[in-house]
């Protein structure tokens, strides 16, 4: 059972960084295929805390080779911040390998990111500010700087320049300033010799490792309802976060991918704007974020809460045909009397059982509600299923029957061990 991708089944910070770490301990690649740093994985080793944003979670796995696919948007300052950072702390990230093919974020796209959300006014995404629409929108348009180019410089002169023909004369209108050509082509190229030893044919490498019967996981950045072509458009980041994205990413085919797993939390979050029909204004949600500690890993930005939405765990289900579900922080649910879980949408009087494909209809969303009983007891040492408060097994059962998949594995705290497993995810 070779291959795997993670994927997140909401709008984000979900728990992959575990569930990937989780399976890191067992798998020979960990790849991450999309996004870049603006994703904020939360790992947590023998009560040591890890954030990582660039890095996939198989980096603190000994053994196991993390790789930065194609599909992947790389700021070179960060991969090596984020190094240092790792080596201080006693890791060895010097397995890491980056395909040549992932596109670089240069420093303009980090000022292009800022000009784009200013322009939009009160229309804004709320970006994390990383360049990463403006560095995706580049290998649309096929003026973006590839890892690849690095190694030659005057190809990657040629490149900037061409990138910044247009950036310039933007900038120098709305903020009176200009990059620098050379400027900029030599801060990306004092990063060559560092990246060089990193290459990898991934592409090639990983075919062949599977060939072998080696063992991957794909760890997907942001999530299904933040994808380009499948989440809340305009209000999405602007890669493939979902299953598909694995495949684009990384140059390895559909047919090779044997498992898909959704992570969802046991309620769900989201940062940044756009619609969120369940989100809660009251006591509620306050509690949620205050138990759940729902800030962020990389802007700090508090993350609105809501109860879980099955019409978007269907979708999930659906859009990356999801073979298991992992639920996370049904600790962070302890304590409640009764749970409420939306079921359906109300749309402008009609109930929506399917993810609605209008902007307009999802900003009417009003949730339809079924309420399920809470539980008093601390979950936080259970092992098995068995272990946990009847309610509790019977909210697992309730969200497995309304997501439409199984629920594989449970947590019940952020530690590696803290997770209940009811099918394993490798065979
Ligand atoms: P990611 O972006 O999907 O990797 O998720 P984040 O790391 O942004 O956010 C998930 C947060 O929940 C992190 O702080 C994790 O340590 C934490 N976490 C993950 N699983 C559990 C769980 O089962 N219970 C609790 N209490 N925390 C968890
Ligand atoms: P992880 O991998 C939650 C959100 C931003 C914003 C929108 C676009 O930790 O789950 P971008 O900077 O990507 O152009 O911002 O997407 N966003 C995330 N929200 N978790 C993330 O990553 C996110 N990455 C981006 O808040 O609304
Ligand atoms: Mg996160």
């Amino acid at each position: 059972m070779p291959a795997v991708v993670i994927v997140g089944a909401q709008w984000g910070d979900e728990g992959k960084g575990k569930a990937s770490d989780q399976l890191g301990t067992k798998v020979d690649y960990v790849v991450k295929f999309n996004g870049g740093n603006n994703a904020g994985h939360t790992v947590v080793v023998d009560g040591e805390k890890f954030a990582l944003h660039l890095l996939p979670a198989g980096i603190l796995t000994p053994n196991c080779i993390p790789v930065i696919g194609n599909g992947v948007v790389v700021d070179l300052e960060v991969l090596f911040a984020e190094i240092a950072d790792l080596e201080a702390r006693g890791m060895d990230p010097s397995r890491l390998r980056i395909s040549g093919n992932a596109h670089v974020i240069p420093s303009y796209n980090k000022k292009m990111d800022a000009v784009n959300e200013r322009m939009l006014g009160k229309r804004k995404l709320g970006t994390t500010g990383r360049g990463i629409g403006p560095t995706y929108a580049d290998k649309m348009n096929r003026i973006g700087i590839r890892i690849q180019d690095l190694f030659d410089p005057s190809i990657l002169r040629q490149k900037v320049e061409g990138a910044l023909a247009q950036k310039n004369v933007m900038l120098e209108s709305l903020l009176d300033e200009q990059f620098d050509v050379d400027a900029i082509t030599n801060d990306l190229l004092s990063y060559a010799d560092r990246v060089k030893p990193m290459l990898m044919n991934a592409t090639a490498e990983l075919n062949h490792a599977l060939d072998a019967g080696k063992m991957i996981a794909f760890e997907a950045g942001q999530a299904t309802m933040l994808d380009i072509d499948h989440g809340t458009y305009p209000f999405v980041t602007s890669s493939s976060c979902t299953a598909a994205g694995a495949c684009t990413g990384s140059g390895v085919g559909p047919r090779r991918i044997d498992r898909v797993v959704g992570v969802a939390k046991a309620y769900i979050t989201r940062v940044g704007e756009g619609p969120f029909p369940t989100e809660l204004f009251d006591a509620d949600g306050e509690r949620l974020r205050e138990v759940g500690g729902e800030y962020g890993v990389t802007t700090g930005r508090p993350r609105r809460c809501g109860w879980y939405d099955s019409v978007v765990a269907r979708y999930a289900t659906m859009v990356n045909s999801l073979t298991d579900i992992v639920i996370t922080k049904l600790d962070v649910l302890t304590g409640l009397a009764q749970i409420p879980v939306c079921v359906a949408y109300d749309i402008d009087g009609q109930r929506v059982e399917d993810m609605p494909d209008s902007q307009t209809a999802m900003h009417h969303a009003k949730p339809i509600y079924e309420y399920f009983p809470g539980w008093e007891e601390d979950i936080s040492e259970c092992k098995t299923f068995a272990d946990l408060p009847e309610n509790a097994q019977q909210y697992i059962l309730q969200l497995e029957r309304l997501s439409g998949c199984r629920i594989s594995s449970i947590g019940v705290g952020p530690g590696r061990e803290q997770t209940i497993v009811r099918t394993p995810l490798l065979d």
